[in-house]
């Protein structure tokens, strides 16, 4: 049986797509990596992904001007040309159109630093501390035309530790985020409707 293709699309350092690398690398996940695609030319995780023998690209959202539209089918026509079947945005910093969307319907995934539907968005951790929050994590959901919503596929969550700061609580929650992805894109691989009913949960207690 042929292995479905991940493209991964990131913005930044990288460390859920190396998480996901790892994963299909170790068997973990049964699929392979298909193309790691970033919007910042400058991003680390390019460069981390070309040293594992990946296929990376850039392509700068800036030169598409405001463009969003015309971007995604930039994104789309090279996951396209990479035979992607699943996309796994893991920091991905830009906010989709249905060009993007739309041909990805039920297997574009992202992970979310809270637990959502609580605090869409940026700065979550910091907002949820103020919220005077007991309870923190992490949430991998199913993207679709609304911010930061689609259906959940999987959350961790671990309690909030008095004092602490916000870089701790976003290495901590970093932490879990690598633990939940690639559990949770190897449910969705193995049995997409199988994990919508049964959503992965990990509670740690830190
Ligand atoms: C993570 O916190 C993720 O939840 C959010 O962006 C961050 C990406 O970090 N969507 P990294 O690039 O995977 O290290």
């Amino acid at each position: 049986m042929t292995k479905p293709r991940i493209g991964i699309l990131v913005s930044g350092r990288g460390s859920n797509m190396l998480a996901l690398l790892d994963a299909m690398a170790d068997g973990t996940i049964a699929a392979e990596p298909a193309i790691v695609l970033s919007n910042d030319l400058a991003a680390p995780a390019l460069e981390k992904a070309a040293a594992r023998g990946i296929r990376a690209e850039g392509i700068d959202h800036r030169a598409f001007k405001r463009d969003r539209a015309a971007f995604d089918a930039a994104l789309l026509a090279a996951l396209q040309d990479a035979g992607t079947d699943i996309v796994a945005c893991a920091g991905f910093m830009r906010i989709m159109t249905p060009v993007m969307i739309a041909p990805w319907a039920g297997r574009m995934l992202n992970i979310h630093p809270s637990l959502l539907p609580a605090f869409t968005g940026l700065n979550t951790h910091a907002r949820a501390r103020t919220a005077g929050c007991a309870i923190l994590g992490c949430t991998v959901h199913e993207v679709i035309d609304d911010l930061d919503a689609g259906h959940i596929l999987g959350q961790a969550a671990t309690a909030y530790q008095r004092e602490e700061d916000i870089a701790a609580l976003d290495t901590r929650i970093r932490r879990l985020e690598h633990r939940l992805y690639p559990a949770v894109l190897a449910a969705f691989v193995a049995d997409p409707e199988a994990l919508r009913h049964n959503p992965i949960a990990i509670l740690d207690y830190g």
